[in-house]
């Protein structure tokens, strides 16, 4: 499927070792690559290519990054002669082979991604990373298309990933998958009680939607995925300012996140019945936008005073938390580029969590722990409930004080989720500030790893 992994005989050697384990390495050469990698190595070269006795290249030697993390395979995609590459560890513990082989082989694959959509050229041929088995080559293109998914729809300008694109986009996953497609369009959304999706979305050129995906086994509990799918963020009539507007693509960062979790789910067969809900809209600027200080009646009953209609998110997911919670779910997790004072709580590169549910969280965290993927747990401080008090509704969609705001957007949010329903809400970046191996500047998927490798190991896969 993609050209960056086969399975194919002949491979050159790729040998991975610690920058500190040289010497080691060295003592098990023979006198003639003792001396060539003695003599080619620099600094901070990222491998050295060894010749065979008649000076063509045979072997390869690289460096395995100092942090730990799964970005095992740093840029060497984008840096080798363009080859096939079987990679080992040659000084690495038996114990840790199978974990070092997955992890080269998901971080050579994310290393491989270049959105090049409109781009006429695109980079020279990709090198290729043998892998020992189909079973792992399925299990590291899964993870890596679910990756891409994520990405390419963040990194897609807004003007072509509008509500109508993302629904065409979500019925071809179902489609590829067998599952159902559903979705909600324009004024129907008032018809069937979805009033804030439909605020939000309604002075848009491109009508609001709430999108659905159903697959699984009737038998498997149910697993609710909801994402933030704002299409582009302008803020509404509380209009951003230009520099805060530039990057507002990706606002339905939270629906790419389920959507790629989705895929990962549907293609690992997890035991689940997954339903998939993506509020889309776009929030734009018109005379029929709605306005701060209008009052909202939300599909749950509660009335909600607009503070601000740049606190769009909280608005457009509170009736698809409202519409997962009528079945009374397992699990509902939400993802959504929710606030910007997440952010600045934890930078841009750790999303933050919020779980009702203790034996969730922990196992969250050990999740993220095992998957090298870091997320952080911040607290339902409801005392800060007070911050959303209206004196004409029964509640405000944002305090106007602003404090704490990754909290208070996540307070809001829980007033839509039952008590007895398990629920966890990620505010994230989705995007990569700064460009570090295996992830480029752009669209990026966060917390996606260690949610799959908690739901994987909750509830198991078929087969
Ligand atoms: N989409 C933004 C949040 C955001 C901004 C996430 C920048 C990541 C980077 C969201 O809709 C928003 O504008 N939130 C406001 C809420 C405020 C008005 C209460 C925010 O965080 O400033
Ligand atoms: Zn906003
Ligand atoms: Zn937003």
């Amino acid at each position: 499927m993609y050209d960056f992994f086969c399975t194919s005989q002949t491979a050159s050697p790729l040998e991975l070792i610690n920058r500190d384990q040289l010497e080691q390495w060295l003592e098990l050469q023979d006198e003639r690559v003792r001396n060539w990698v003695k003599a080619a190595r620099t600094k901070d070269c990222p491998f050295i290519s060894i010749p065979n006795a008649d000076g063509t290249p045979e072997r390869f030697l690289a460096f395995l990054p100092s942090q730990d993390s799964i970005y095992l395979a740093g840029e060497l995609p984008n840096q080798l002669p363009s080859a096939c590459y079987a990679a080992s560890f040659p000084l690495a513990e038996d114990d840790q082979q199978a974990s070092l082989k997955r992890d080269f082989a998901l971080s050579w694959g994310l290393a491989s991604y270049q959105f090049s959509r409109y781009l006429e050229t695109t980079n020279q041929e990709s090198c290729c990373l043998r892998l020992d088995s189909e079973t792992e080559l399925a299990r590291a293109e899964d993870y890596v298309s679910s990756i891409f998914l994520t990405r390419d729809m963040i990194n897609t300008p807004a003007s072509d990933m509008m509500p109508e694109h993302m629904s065409e986009l979500v019925s071809s996953l179902a489609s590829e998958f067998g599952a159902e497609f559903n979705e909600v369009v324009g004024d129907d959304l008032l018809d069937q009680n979805f009033p804030t999706i439909h605020a939000v979305g309604r002075a848009s050129v491109h009508a609001p939607r709430l999108l659905e995906l159903r697959w699984g086994n009737q038998n498997d509990p149910i697993l609710t995925l909801v994402g933030k799918g704002v299409c582009f963020d302008s803020g509404g009539l509380n209009l951003k300012p230009g520099n805060f507007m530039r990057l507002m693509k990706k606002d339905m960062g939270g629906a790419a996140h389920v959507l790629g979790l989705a895929r990962l789910i549907m293609a690992s067969k997890l035991k689940v019945q997954l339903r998939v809900l993506v509020p889309a809209v776009e929030n734009a600027v018109a005379g029929n936008a709605f306005r701060p200080g209008d009052v909202i009646k939300t599909r749950h009953g509660l009335t909600v005073e607009i503070d601000n209609t740049d606190a769009e998110g909280r608005l457009v997911l509170c009736d698809a938390l409202s519409l997962a919670n009528e079945e009374s779910p397992e699990l509902v997790m939400d993802f959504a580029t929710l606030t910007g004072a997440c952010r600045v709580a934890l930078g841009t590169e750790v999303p933050g969590f919020f779980c009702n549910d203790e034996l969730t969280a922990q196992g969250l965290n050990e999740a993220s722990i095992r998957s090298k993927d870091a997320i952080w747990r911040l607290p339902l401080h409801r005392a800060y409930l007070d911050m959303l008090k209206s004196s004409i509704a029964d509640t405000l969609n944002s305090s106007p004080t602003g404090m704490g705001g990754a909290i208070t957007a996540a307070l809001y949010l829980e007033r839509f989720v039952g008590e007895q329903t398990p629920w966890v809400h990620f505010d994230v970046m989705a995007w990569n500030d700064r460009k570090q191996p295996g992830r480029p500047v752009g669209g990026e998927a966060m917390g996606l790893r260690a949610s799959f490798d908690y739901l994987e190991q909750r509830f198991g896969r078929h087969g």
